[in-house]
């Protein structure tokens, strides 16, 4: 086992390497062995502009590990986040970096994997695109936060085909949420309520894309929502062109798809929201607002988003407020919670 060690120790002389082939903004600097705890600082591993961070966040009443985005000083929007449907972790939980993956621990209860590696980890990364990513000893990528998403992809990341975004629960909460998005692998992008089968009868909105087999949903660098079919750009969502969904359109600049962003640039958000509506944020980091640029479906009648009232209750639009009406015979099974079930009275 020595020659072993000392192996890793010259690899490792100062616990920095730089990844092959990538600029200084991906320094793979988390090295193994490398914790964080939730309630001591750091509590999160940032990206070098200070923008991103992967770690402990706050929520339910204890701790999620994901990734966010720091819109304003002291305001951070969530873009990934773990085992999201686990309860929270309590303040003497642990995350490492170990060979096997990203290890969460927590006293008294069992140790879990973030992640699922093939090949043994040996340094992470938090890159200025937002994407986390675990590198194997050669630094070739083993783990990325960006091919596992939530309910967000941000400029730089896609959604592959055979994949969904899920909607968070409220905007409080990110565990799964009632709707999703997904990139089938007919071609067709297409939105579902939930526990549902992916048939025409459930979808709420469609891209009318199948019949063009591997397709994934892009959000490029300038904001630009789109379907690519290996080597060309089919469809611009981000324009209202009917016609794109069947025509090969010359995209050479696809090529040039990178994850640069600077300090000055905007990042682009393409998050599945609460209601189901897909919305396309713009996040300006040199005044740090964020601005509504696009969304799917675009309709003023929420009544549209199948799924949004319960089981036995139906829904109104009011003022363009959305209202879930019980039927005759039900009453709501909680009352503050609009769109949900109704029981029999
Ligand atoms: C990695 O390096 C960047 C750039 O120097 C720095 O901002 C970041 O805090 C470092 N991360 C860790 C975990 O040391
Ligand atoms: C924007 O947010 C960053 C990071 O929190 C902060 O350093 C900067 O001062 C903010 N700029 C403005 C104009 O508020
Ligand atoms: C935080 O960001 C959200 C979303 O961009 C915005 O609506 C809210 O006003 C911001 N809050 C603060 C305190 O800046
Ligand atoms: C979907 O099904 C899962 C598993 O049965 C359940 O936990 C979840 O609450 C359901 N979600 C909705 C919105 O009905
Ligand atoms: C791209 O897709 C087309 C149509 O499905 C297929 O004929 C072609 O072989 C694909 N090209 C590559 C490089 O995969
Ligand atoms: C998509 O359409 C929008 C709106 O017309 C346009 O601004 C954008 O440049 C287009 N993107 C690409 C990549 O063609
Ligand atoms: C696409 O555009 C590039 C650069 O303008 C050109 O070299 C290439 O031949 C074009 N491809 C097709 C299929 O038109
Ligand atoms: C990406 O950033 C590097 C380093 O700042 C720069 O040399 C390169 O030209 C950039 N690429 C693009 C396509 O902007």
């Amino acid at each position: 086992m020595a020659p072993v060690m000392f192996y890793v120790l010259l690899l490792f002389p100062f616990g920095l390497q730089l990844a092959r082939g990538a600029d200084e903004s991906r320094v793979a600097n988390i090295t193994l062995g490398s914790s964080i705890l939730p309630a001591t600082n750091p509590t999160a591993w940032f990206s070098p502009s200070g923008r991103f961070a992967f770690g402990f966040y706050s929520e339910d009443g204890g701790f999620y590990v994901g990734v966010w985005l720091q819109t304003s000083p002291g305001n951070n929007t969530v873009i990934w986040t773990a085992n999201r449907d686990d309860a929270p972790v309590s303040e003497d939980a642990m995350l490492k970096l170990t060979e096997q993956g990203l290890l969460l621990t927590q006293k008294d209860k069992e140790d879990r994997f973030i992640t699922n590696l093939q090949v043994g980890a040996s340094t992470a990364s938090m890159l200025d695109s937002g994407n986390f990513i675990i590198y194997d000893a050669n630094f070739e990528s083993q783990w990325e936060s960006f091919s596992n998403p939530t309910d967000t992809i941000i400029s730089g990341q896609t959604l592959q085909a055979g994949h969904e975004l899920i909607s968070s629960i409220s905007e409080t909460s990110h565990s799964s949420g009632r709707f999703r998005l997904r990139m089938q692998g007919d071609g067709n992008l297409v939105s579902y309520p939930v526990n549902t089968t992916d048939t025409a009868e459930n979808a709420y909105w469609a891209s009318s894309s199948d019949g063009l087999p591997f397709i994934s949903l892009n959000l490029d660098n300038h904001g630009s929502l789109y379907l690519f079919q290996n080597e060309s750009r089919i469809c611009n969502l981000t324009s209202n062109n009917q016609n794109c969904y069947h025509s090969s359109t010359n995209t050479s600049d696809l090529a040039n798809t990178n994850n640069n962003l600077s300090m000055t640039d905007l990042i682009y958000r393409a998050t599945l929201n609460v209601d189901g509506i897909l919305q396309l944020y713009a996040h300006d980091l040199e005044s740090n607002t964020s601005k509504v640029l696009f969304e799917i479906p675009e309709t003023n009648d929420k009544c549209v988003i199948k799924g949004t009232c319960g089981f036995n209750s139906y829904c109104t639009s009011m003022d363009e407020k959305l209202v879930c009406m019980c039927f005759p015979g039900f009453v709501y099974i909680d009352a503050n919670k609009n769109g949900l079930d109704a029981n029999r009275i």
